[in-house]
Formats: C-alpha cells, structure tokens, sequence
C-alpha cells in the first residue's frame, strides 16, 4: 500500500477502507510516514470530508495506536464527562461531587491547560496540598470508596492523536467536523468509561461557532460512542459569554464550590443539573431524567454534593481548611474595576477576548513551561441582557499589578453595549442521544 494512493483516493472524494485508514494511523504513529504526505491527507479530509463509517474506522485506529485505561476493578457503571471547552467552564468540579453524591462512579483522568486558565487538574492544584499525581491503585481505591477521583493523565493514550492534532494545529486543519470528533472520541475511549456524556459548546467562545456546526459535531460524536459500544449523549449549551461570573483558576473553584453549597448560580447550577442528569440515567442510578434532575437538585440543597467534594479534596491530600473557609484560596493583592464607558443594556461578551485577559493577568499557560498563577482572574460583573450604568464595573480584574493595561483593553473589546435590550440566550440548546 502507498501513502500517495490514500492521498489521492481521498482528494477525489472517495471513501477510504478500513486497511488504507490503519495503514495511515499505525505509519503516522511509528514515524514511517512523514509529516509532508499526513498534512496532505489531513487537507484532503479537511475538503472532502469522512463519512460515519470512515470516522469510526479513524478512531478506533487512533485508541489502537496506543494504551487503553482498565477501569475494570472500580465496581459500577463508569460515566465520563467531556466538555469540547469555553471560558469559565467549571461545570467538571460540580459534576464530579454530585454525580458521586448520586452514587455514581467517576474515574476522571485529565490533562494540564494550554490556553487562557488551566485546565482541570491545574485548577484543583489551587488547593493546596491537592495531588493529581496519584498512583494507578490509589486512583481506583479513591474511586471504590469515595465513588470520585481526578488523576494526571498517565500512559500513552491515543499517540497518533497527539501527532495528528499538533499537526493540524500548524496545517489549518483543525476545524474539520469528522477530525475534531475522532480526536476527541479516540481519548474519551481509550480512558475506559463505560459511558459518555459530552458538553457541546456553540458560540462565540467556542471551537463552533454556530449552532448547526455544533449539532454536526456532537451527531458525529454519538454515533461514534454508540457505533464503538459506548452509549454516548451530548448536551449542546451555549458558549456566548463565559459561564458563571468567575474566570481564572483559584476563583472557579470558589465559584463551583459555592454552587456545590446551593448557591443558584443559575447557568452553572442548571447546567450542571442537565448533564448530571443524564450521567445518572445512564450509570442506571435514575430510571428517568425527571427523576435524575429532582434527586441531583435535592443532593445539591442537602450538603450530599458538598460533602463529597470535601472527601474527594481530603482523599487527595488537600487542605480541607481551604474548603471549609473558601477564603483561604489563593487571591492576587490587586482588585481592579474595568468600568463601562456608557450606559445601556450588555449585547454581548465575546468569551475568547475574555479568557485572553485572564491569561494576560497569568491565569493560563501561553506555552507548556509556562506557571500558573492561581490567585489571578476576572469576577464578572455584568452578563449578557443586564442593564449598565456609565462609569459602573463591568468586571474586576484580580492582578498582581495596579494597571495591568493589556487585559483592561481586552475588558473593553469584549464587552458591546446598546440601547436596545438583547434576547435572552438559551443556555441549552438541544440533546442528543
Ligand atoms: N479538541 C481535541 O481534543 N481535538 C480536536 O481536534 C479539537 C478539539
């Protein structure tokens, strides 16, 4: 079989078989096809396109070339939650104890953040003491006995993703429907769960911008789930302004806790009832999603979510102090108001020009050296519909300087503000199974 072939099969518009496809993924992964023939096929996808079968087939060949995680001797049925990332998105550390709450096992292995804030594990790393550097066996006994923990990813899961990925990123082929689902799909499957709930997110602030993109993208999803053996729904919710008011590190885990605690945060409270809603219906917990959504709220009102949170925190090693006086999360010394220059009512918040404000202040990593700092972010003041008053805060920054002018300016471009009220935006959009 020649590389040059499949190039030229896939240019054409044909549909590629299930040897050309592992011919391609084993060759990419061993470092026997170069880089130049991979950016042409990835090219070719990007124009012409995979149907179902192809981008199952792709797939499974990406969870082949690697490790897969056993997650057979945690009792139960295994849910994971994955969520296609916005700004502000802490919906992971209220779903984790609440689903747990519910009884439900959740073995969740996540990276580090490249981006404006950290991601997952650097956030709980604001905990002080918080170890995501758990061994395999602790991992699975925390999960066994406390139904939660959140590890480090370990081992070599899915590498032809990791190639292919970095590859698109420099090839302008990274928003390509049936590529985006097979990269994503290939670690969700190679992570072990027994079942996946996905958070699509549509909008301004996200990798799909309109609503019939993300619909396209989260079908493709399922199906793949569903086709390889795992039931698979995705919930698209909207990416239009940041979720919740807090952006950062230290301050999203004070805001998750707070929602943890009952507080009606309302998009992140809702959300987080929706997906956990399904998680439970599908571990077989709740036999309907009314059901599921009642008993979540109820666990959320009762202390049962918080306290799992607070076990999950002291299982892994942190200070539970911390927790039970949310204050003592790390704060930079600086709160700065970034205030409106006229009065009317917010049109919009472009969710991206917010995240690269937090990470102007330090909140993210603009390189994979680069330290977090946990005590940096953005509280916003004002959302999407609200009524402002000239010279009164639309956010506060949290910073380690008095005039950090950078992430001022990006306050000032992301938020547009009219005479006129704007609709109200869904927060859901659609679920698919
Ligand atoms: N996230 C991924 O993991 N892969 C993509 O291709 C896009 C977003």
């Amino acid at each position: 079989m020649r590389m040059v072939d499949i190039i030229e099969k896939k240019r054409n518009g044909g549909q590629l078989t299930e040897k050309e496809i592992q011919f391609f993924v084993e060759g990419y992964t061993k470092g026997d096809i170069p880089d130049y023939q991979a950016s042409a096929l990835m090219m070719a996808v990007y124009f012409q396109g995979m149907d179902p079968e192809e981008t199952a087939l792709l797939t499974q060949a990406m969870v082949d070339s690697g490790e897969t995680i056993d997650l057979s001797s945690i009792k139960g049925h295994k849910v994971d939650k994955h969520s296609t990332g916005g700004v502000g998105d802490k919906i992971s550390f209220i779903i984790g104890p609440l689903v747990a709450s519910a009884g439900v096992p959740v073995a969740k292995m996540s990276g580090r953040g490249l981006g404006h804030t950290g991601g997952t594990i650097d956030k709980l790393e604001a905990i002080k003491g918080f170890n995501v550097e758990i061994t395999k066996e602790e991992f699975i006994d925390n999960v066994n006995k406390n139904k939660l923990a959140v590890a480090g990813q370990t081992g070599n899961l899915a590498p032809a993703d990791k190639k292919l990925y970095a590859l698109r990123d420099v090839t302008a082929t990274v928003d390509s429907i049936p590529l985006i689902a097979g990269s994503i799909m290939s670690k969700k499957l190679a992570s072990g769960a027994d079942s996946i709930v996905l958070d699509v997110k549509t909008g301004s602030g996200a990798f799909m911008k309109n609503l019939e993109d993300s619909e396209a993208l989260a079908r493709e999803m399922v199906q793949i789930g569903n086709n390889l053996g795992k039931q698979t729904v995705a919930v698209i919710s909207d990416m239009n302004q940041p979720l919740g008011f807090e952006v950062g590190n230290a301050n999203e885990i004070r805001e998750a806790a707070a929602v943890l605690q009952g507080e009606n945060i309302s998009d992140l409270r809702e959300l987080s009832l929706e997906i956990g809603a399904h998680m439970t219906v599908l571990a077989g917990v709740y036999s309907s999603y009314e059901t599921a959504y009642t008993e979540l709220e109820k666990n959320l009102d009762n202390g049962r979510a918080f306290d799992a949170f607070r076990t999950f925190v002291q299982a892994q090693g942190g200070d539970t102090e911390v927790i039970d006086n949310l204050e003592k999360l790390p704060k930079a010394p600086f709160d700065i108001e970034i205030k409106a220059e006229k009065s009317g009512y917010i049109n919009a918040i472009d969710a991206a020009s917010i995240g690269v404000a937090a990470m102007y202040l330090g909140a993210g990593r603009a390189t994979k050296d680069d330290q977090i700092d946990y005590g940096v972010g953005i509280t916003l003041r004002k959302k999407i519909g609200d009524y402002v008053k000239a010279g009164e805060p639309l956010v506060i920054l949290h910073a380690n300087e008095d005039n950090p002018e950078d992430s001022a300016a990006k306050i000032n471009e992301a938020y547009s503000i009219t005479d006129e009220q704007p609709d109200k935006l869904p927060l859901i959009y659609k679920v698919i199974k």
